[in-house]
């Protein structure tokens, strides 16, 4: 009988042990689509555009780009046909941070040099809550538009 419950015990802290792990409740599980960058008319800067996915269920907020091929990326807001940088963007539970043409765009200075298309330009995504994600964006035509449904 010692044996059976001991044995049952040990189930139960499993179960519990998976309840906690694998209910999303506790943190944001953060993946990359459609990364892209078209191809800039400008030698020293580009837009860039991807979607951040979160199957978690805790929010997290995107709170830097950085770049070995830029001096600075900059995070970008369109409010009415003006662009605003902004210091942090949100990632919501269980949604998406959606970057896009005429929308929230990442912005490179101060390129090394021109991205051309069909190169990679390698980024790293940093999180207030979550580590860095690092991203190979694809350089596209200059008229390039993606075939995401968001
Ligand atoms: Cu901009």
């Amino acid at each position: 009988m010692r044996c059976l419950a001991g044995s049952t015990a040990v189930l139960c802290g499993v179960l519990l042990l998976t309840g906690c792990g694998s209910g999303s409740d506790g943190a944001a599980e953060l993946s990359v689509e459609s990364a892209y960058i078209p191809q800039p008319v400008s030698d020293t800067m580009a837009a860039g555009f991807l979607t951040i996915v979160n199957k978690g269920g805790a929010k997290d907020e995107l709170t830097s780009v950085t770049s070995a091929a830029a001096g600075s990326v900059t995070l970008h807001e369109t409010v009415g046909s003006a662009m605003e940088q902004v210091a942090s963007l949100d990632v919501p539970a269980h949604g998406q941070l959606v970057f896009k043409s005429g929308g929230n765009h990442l912005m490179f200075e101060k390129l090394k040099r021109k991205p051309v298309q069909g190169e990679k330009v390698a980024v790293e995504l940093h999180f207030a809550e979550s580590g860095p994600v690092k991203v190979e964006i694809p350089v596209e035509s200059a008229v390039y538009t993606p075939k995401t449904g968001h």
